[in-house]
């Protein structure tokens, strides 16, 4: 019986991530690996620490390539159908502190053909899919890249660079292999079932182009994992290195849903979102406490099933102490939903404010980061 699902297409029901590590097949990220990370690194992120970046793939061979001293590049990517929601912003921040921790260069690519062709949406067309494409990596570039160690890359602006690697792989995946994977049917159009092998390019994009094989490390949520079960075995056959990968848990919604699903608007704060709707719709986000202030106070309220205690967990706060206090007061009845709405909203609004401000002084600038073909 499946009661939950996990494509990159569809999130369904309530995910089971113990499960899930099982039905993939990739291993947990365990405390030893973690500690690992740490002492290579020199630092720690809560990302990694929570579990929010939770399990792996090759991740111990890469960590021995890179103490032989053969560093790795990151890959990750965003397919554009609208906004940036926050939820978005997880593979990046991790990207960004393995370029900072590690040195590593980050290759990101922005399908602007990938919604386009899985969505049934008329109002997604090309023209205004490109326009996101754009938004999204001035978004991204916000967070901190090194423009000297960071490329980002258009499919349909890059066309010459990636539909020459593109079907090198696409000669290995078949028509089964991609029905299978991806749950594809019959009426699927083909150019959803061409796409995974674009995406896989990045997993090999900086060996390509350097004319060397490097070692790769791609930050993902993990309903991306399917894609690269069939790529890392392509990569291979085609002679370069498996991608190792690491994935992420799905942020939770502002009503509790299991994925912030950027299709359902109240559901989830979008970068663009203006001060009075980041605060109505975290007025309106679900809490775990009681039904009124007189039973909160009395029986405390649960913090795994609050969207508020889980904005503080994936994004808002990083110091665990502080998040403690936070789930302590949640638990025992001492801090009202209405406080820590208030609280969460004015550090959202905060975030986001300054993201905006980063990123139209670099409007007008992207060009260092593109990729050129
Ligand atoms: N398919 C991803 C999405 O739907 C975008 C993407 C492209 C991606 N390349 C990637 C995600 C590499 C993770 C890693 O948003």
């Amino acid at each position: 019986m499946q009661d939950f699902n996990v494509t990159p297409y569809d999130v369904e029901g309530k995910v089971d991530y113990d499960e899930l590590v099982k039905r993939f097949g990739v291993s947990i990220i365990d405390n030893a690996m973690e500690e690992r990370i740490k002492a290579i690194a020199g630092d720690e992120h809560f990302l990694l620490r929570r579990k929010i970046f939770f399990s792996h793939r090759d991740l111990g061979w890469l960590l021995d390539q890179y103490e032989k001293g053969k560093k790795f590049y990151v890959y990750t990517g965003i397919a554009p159908s609208g906004t940036m929601t926050i939820a978005h912003l997880l593979p990046f921040t991790m990207a960004l502190w393995l370029q900072e921790k590690f040195g590593a260069d980050v290759y990101i690519q922005i399908p602007d053909e990938e919604k386009f062709l899985t969505k049934k949406d008329p109002c997604l067309t090309l023209e205004k899919i490109n326009g996101f494409a754009h938004e999204d990596a001035l978004s991204i570039a916000a967070l901190g890249f090194d423009p000297k160690k960071t490329k980002f890359y258009i499919d349909t602006e890059n066309a010459n660079t990636l539909y020459k690697q593109a079907i090198r792989v696409a000669k290995h995946i078949t028509f089964s292999q991609t029905k299978d994977a991806f749950g594809f049917g019959n009426d699927t159009n083909i150019g959803a079932l061409f796409y995974t092998s674009l995406q896989a390019v990045g997993s090999f994009l900086k060996s390509a182009i350097d004319g060397r094989n490097v070692p790769c490390l791609v930050p993902l949520g993990i309903d991306q994992d399917v894609h690269f079960r069939l790529a890392r075995d392509v990569t291979e056959k085609i002679g370069y290195y498996k991608p190792a990968i690491m994935h992420s848990k799905f942020m939770p919604g502002l009503k509790g849903n299991p994925k912030m699903s950027a299709s359902d608007p109240d559901n989830t704060i979008y970068l663009s979102d203006s001060r009075d709707t980041v605060t109505k719709k975290v007025n309106r986000a679900i809490t775990g406490q009681q039904s009124t202030a007189e039973l909160q106070k009395k029986y405390g309220g649960d913090p795994e099933k609050c969207a508020v205690c889980q904005y503080y967990k994936y994004f808002f706060e990083p110091s665990d102490e502080k998040l403690a206090k936070i789930f302590a007061a949640e638990r025992d009845g001492s801090m009202l939903a209405g406080e820590h709405k208030a609280d969460l909203a004015k550090r959202i609004n905060a975030m986001l404010d300054e993201h905006r401000k980063r990123m139209e002084a670099l409007r007008g600038r992207m060009d260092e980061f593109m990729l050129k073909d």
